[in-house]
């Protein structure tokens, strides 16, 4: 185990990474703040007098290439993601890159091929993977899927009369997605992501986690939309197991935004906001398990935790923003999703210290059924994994 933290480069200091990547990255104790980079000088001069960048540039190339710099974080959007991971390749430097992948297949399979070539370890920010609490749900419902051990007291009415029937014990997953769009930048839909929109930008999060969960290979794909706000997915795959996705736009950050259900040999894991996990069926997993939240406002509101503890601390932060007619104050207690694990987890795997964390071939998975999704809607028709 190396204990010498490894010196990170930021390229694209947005709200992501100023939010996110450039406050982790300066935090952890695996890394170091080595560069930033991006093209405006109030982010750098935010990166460097409040996160302690030790480097500023506005040109990637110094960045990449400085002897000194071990490791890449590509937090630009999707429309610049090629030139970098070549720049990274080109001198054999890992990188994690953010989600989504690329803004086209065809950019997709690209870096792919340059990630393929050069080797270099690469990791794609589909950080919910990353959370404490999908990592130990993923566990739970893995291992009882793997080898299930008998529920005592699953309801079985036939019993040895019981027919065998096609289907027995698959997986089924259900993901949905409470969002609300006025929250979101105006580029999320401009003309120019309209051919592809949230079901690329933010459901590869969702392909992924299916894809992690159900530990199989998406075979077919159907998808309806309506506007560019409300989706319903449906994915099959090779092995009979089924996922849906709905994704609504015109929901309320006052309520959880994500509710993730796998069921499956008798048995259901449900993960709540990634502030709870709830088993039932499973021999010896626990009930419920609570998760720590991030930049709680509120510590003395909620003190029970998990799901209706959060739920009385976003009651109050909303409370006081409809007060001071200040609508940032209703964040407070975050689910942890992973971010800073992320990075943490890339740098054991890039020393070989740790799992691969969400691969190049994790990512284009996910990001084919976003294609498929999409060219599903738009078609209205079922749509081959081949195909895309
Ligand atoms: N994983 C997550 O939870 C999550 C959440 C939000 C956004 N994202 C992803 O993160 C990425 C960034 O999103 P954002 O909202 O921060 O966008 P943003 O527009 O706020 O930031 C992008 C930054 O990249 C910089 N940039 C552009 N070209 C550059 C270049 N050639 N060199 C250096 N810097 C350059 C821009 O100046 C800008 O500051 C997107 O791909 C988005 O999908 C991921």
């Amino acid at each position: 185990m190396s204990d010498t933290p490894m010196n990170f480069a930021v390229i694209g200091c947005g709200m992501l990474a100023r939010m996110m990547h450039v406050p982790n990255i300066a935090a952890s104790p695996k890394t170091v703040l080595h560069t930033c980079c991006d093209l405006s000088d109030d982010a750098l001069a935010e990166c460097k007098d409040m996160h302690g960048a030790l480097h500023i540039t506005k040109d990637y190339h110094t960045a990449i290439d400085d002897p000194d710099v071990e490791a890449i974080c590509i937090a630009t959007t999707e429309k610049m993601r090629i030139p970098l991971i070549e720049a990274a390749a080109k001198v054999g430097k890992p990188v994690y890159c953010e989600k989504p992948l690329a803004r086209t297949l065809e950019e997709m399979y690209e870096i792919r091929k340059i990630v393929h070539e050069s080797n270099i370890p690469f990791c794609v920010g589909h950080n919910r993977r990353s959370s404490p609490a999908m990592i130990e749900a993923h566990r739970i419902f893995r291992r009882h899927m793997d080898t299930p051990q008998p529920c005592p007291w699953r309801y079985d009415r036939e019993g040895a009369n019981r027919p065998p029937i096609e289907g027995d014990g698959v997986a089924g997953m259900s993901v949905r997605i409470n969002d609300d769009w006025y929250s979101w930048k105006a580029w999320g839909m401009c003309a120019e992501t309209a051919d592809y929109g949230a079901m690329l930008f933010e459901m590869t999060h969702f392909t992924d986690l299916c894809n992690w969960f159900l530990a199989g290979e998406p075979e077919e794909v159907v998808a309806l939309e309506s506007g560019r706000l409300n989706h319903g997915v449906v994915i099959r795959y090779r092995g009979g197991e089924i996922a849906t996705i709905l994704m609504v736009g015109n929901g309320t950050f006052g309520y959880p935004k994500e509710l993730y259900e796998m069921f499956g040999q008798g048995a259901a894991v449900v993960v709540d906001h990634m502030l709870e996990v709830r088993t039932a069926g499973i021999e010896g997993a626990p009930d419920r398990i609570t998760y720590p939240m991030l930049k709680d406002r509120h510590p003395k509101i909620g003190t029970e935790g998990g799901l209706p503890g959060w739920l009385a601390k976003k009651r109050a932060a909303c409370k006081e923003a409809a007060d001071a007619g200040d609508s940032s104050l209703i964040f407070t207690a975050e689910p942890d999703k992973g971010h800073a694990h992320a990075i943490d987890r890339f740098v054991d795997e890039i020393r070989g210290e740790g799992p691969v964390v969400c691969s190049v071939d994790d990512a284009v998975a996910a990001t084919r059924v976003a294609f498929a999704a999409i060219r599903a809607a738009k078609e209205h028709r079922a749509v081959k994994l081949d195909e895309v």
